[in-house]
């Protein structure tokens, strides 16, 4: 993949002259134009992206950061272009710089040259080979999970999914990262990873830089406090690395890699990997707890392919209903629901002239409700991933790992611990949602508000 000399756009053959620069809400408040966009895409981020979309198209100018407009790209065509067609043209950019906040240089926040290294060095962790190897670990963590809401549904307790899944992610994702069980670092742990990704969307737009940086805001304890307990727990890490603890840890202490990359590729797979992780496995039980159909048909699965055991790695690829539960959920939910770049010089995308130095956003969320491409798509259906099936569906309308040579390096060991946490599950309990539909909020991540209250009754013991 290289840089064109002359980017045209691959479906009209425009060159980036001669192609018409991206559409922006012309429907929002005609006064101070940026500040009403502003405030609707505060108020519902994920709503506003959608009402563009609708309204403007699928390469749309939003006005949301004064003197530098973004492009929100929500068109398969144009999301291929950027993350691979013309991927050379497209650095980290403006947006990522505000990741570094608390990743630092590391694997998400590198331009390709940098991170190509980083990569390199973690990814052996990251195969299926190396996924399988932790099987017993994962095996017990999702054995835990079950005996938990065992003992919720016999006394008639409710629970939070999100927390609990988050408990799940933070002793699988942190067994393979550092070697340990990282749910005992308390609740400190996975609210320290919440408000990183809240204070990193924050840091992108302007509302908290208007108070002066001397000003202690809660905001800005929580910030802090935060940022205490990652560095005690990298710090830990540390220690443990030097004595061949933590399968990630150790590769990336015994690289090459600067040393700061320690810290930096830590702390970005945990932001990165366990809330997203959880927040997967939350919608998607959420969804399959409350479309009865579905459910019905992931019982039969599980009862047919598990006949009553918990399952383990060599059952998930038996398990095909339940992946397509889980990849219906991530189009629904996307965890990351939007991811940035820059444009290094013009381009065309989707036929539309994007100027160099113009920040651009991949809408996931964009792109999985896009109605070209998805019928109905407010619908949760699993059919629409059944193996074989919609091969008219282009492929980037469904991009929740993202795509290219930056695509997730955790999507497999994610979608396996999804798949196994899922039919688990569903194998011994049947859920009812108790406290209403969660409304979505949205920072780095999509998540619910308040998290999801559930029941669990058991089918069996
Ligand atoms: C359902 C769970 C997950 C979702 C939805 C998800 C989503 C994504 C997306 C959309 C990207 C692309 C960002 C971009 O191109 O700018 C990404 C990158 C990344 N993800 Fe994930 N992720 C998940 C799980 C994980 C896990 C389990 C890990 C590791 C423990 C992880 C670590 C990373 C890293 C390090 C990157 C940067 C990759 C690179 O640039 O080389 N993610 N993820």
């Amino acid at each position: 993949m290289s840089r064109e000399d002359t980017p045209r756009c691959p479906v009209t053959g425009a060159t980036a002259a001669q192609a018409p620069e991206p559409d922006g809400p012309t429907g929002l408040p005609l006064a101070w134009p940026v500040v009403g966009s502003t405030v609707l895409y505060a108020a519902d981020p994920p709503g506003f992206v959608r009402r563009v979309q609708r309204e403007h198209g699928t390469v749309v100018r939003l006005p949301i950061i004064p003197h530098n407009p973004t492009v929100q790209i929500t068109d398969p065509e144009g999301i291929r272009r950027v993350l691979q067609g013309n991927a050379d043209n497209y650095a980290r950019g403006a947006y990522y710089k505000a990741f570094e906040l608390f990743m630092g240089n590391g694997l998400l926040t590198l331009d390709d040259a940098d991170w190509r290294a980083h990569r390199k060095v973690v990814n052996p962790a990251f195969t299926p080979g190396a996924v399988a190897a932790r099987a017993e670990e994962t095996d017990a963590a999702v054995a835990d999970l079950v005996g938990r809401w065992a003992e919720h549904a016999r006394a008639g307790r409710p629970f939070d999914l999100y927390a609990e899944s988050m408990r799940l992610t933070c002793r699988v994702i942190g067994h393979a990262l550092v070697g340990r069980d990282l749910s005992q670092e308390g609740e400190e742990f996975a609210e320290a990873l919440s408000v990183a990704l809240e204070a990193i969307f924050k840091e992108v737009g302007s509302l908290e830089k208007m108070v002066p940086s001397f000003v202690p805001t809660p905001y800005r304890r929580r910030v802090n406090r935060a940022r205490r307990t990652l560095e005690r727990v990298i710090a830990r890490a540390s220690r443990d690395a030097d004595e061949g603890i933590g399968e990630v840890a150790t590769l990336i202490r015994r690289s090459d890699l600067p040393a700061d990359a320690f810290r930096s590729d830590l702390v970005t797979l945990m932001l990165a990997g366990v809330e997203t992780t959880a927040l997967a496995l939350a919608w998607t039980l959420y969804e399959t707890a409350t479309h009865p159909e579905v459910r019905v048909r992931l019982e039969e699965e599980a009862d047919r392919v598990l006949g009553g055991r918990l399952p383990g790695a060599a059952d998930l690829d038996g398990l095909t209903y339940t992946g397509m539960a889980v990849d219906e959920a991530l189009r629904m939910h996307p965890p990351v629901w939007q991811f940035p770049r820059q444009t290094i010089e013009d381009d065309v995308v989707a036929g539309r002239r994007v100027p160099a130095d113009t920040p651009v956003l991949v809408s996931v969320y964009g792109a999985h409700y896009n109605p070209e491409q998805w019928e109905d798509p407010e619908r949760y259906d699993p059919e629409r991933f059944r193996p074989g099936g919609t091969p008219s569906r282009d492929r980037n309308a469904y991009v929740p790992f993202g795509g290219g040579r930056r695509q997730c390096i955790g999507k497999k060991t994610g979608l396996a611990l999804l798949r196994q946490t899922v039919a688990a599950v569903h194998g011994r309990f049947r859920l009812t949602v108790t406290g209403g539909a969660p409304r979505s909020g949205a920072y780095i991540t999509l998540f619910p508000k308040g998290g999801i209250e559930v029941t669990a009754e058991e089918r069996r013991r």
